[in-house]
């Protein structure tokens, strides 16, 4: 099958910024660890990051009919975007959100998510090992 990864803004600065919340891998890092793990489960990833929140939804819409799944950490747009909610709902691609940091521990505004009611599932606070938790139960999900 087909898995998007999707990363929104910042996460092209994984490695370096604020590690105290984020750790010590790079975004390079974490698609290196994903690609073993659905090499050796025989199934295809789609990386993609952007800081441009048009940029996001347009890649949701063009893997429309051609993803199975979405595996997407939406950063601080996770707080904000109704379109990129709207965008996931279009293409009734089945997604799971993650996020590195525990939202839930940090400010009021990281509390909300505009995304989590329609996702599969949501994932947060373990880290860079959220994403391969992620990818785990995604596989999971298309094997069954
Ligand atoms: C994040 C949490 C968001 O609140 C923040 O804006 C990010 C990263 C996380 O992975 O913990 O950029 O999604």
């Amino acid at each position: 099958a087909n898995i998007v990864v999707l990363n929104g803004p910042n996460l092209n600065l994984l490695g370096t910024r604020e590690p105290e919340h984020y750790g010590a891998d790079t975004l390079a890092d974490v698609h290196q660890r994903l690609d073993v793990i659905a090499k050796t489960a025989s199934h295809q990833l789609d990386f993609f990051q952007s800081n441009a929140e048009h940029e996001l939804i347009n890649k949701i819409h063009a893997v429309q009919g051609k993803a199975d799944f979405i595996i997407i950490n939406p950063a601080a747009f996770t707080h904000t975007s109704v379109a990129l909610r709207d965008a996931l709902s279009a293409v009734k691609i089945p997604f799971i959100e993650v996020h590195i940091s525990n939202i839930h521990a940090r400010e009021t505004f990281r509390h909300h998510s505009y995304l989590s009611d329609i996702a599969v599932g949501v994932i947060c606070g373990l880290g860079t090992q959220g994403y391969e938790l992620a990818l785990a139960a995604a596989i999971k999900q298309l094997n069954s």
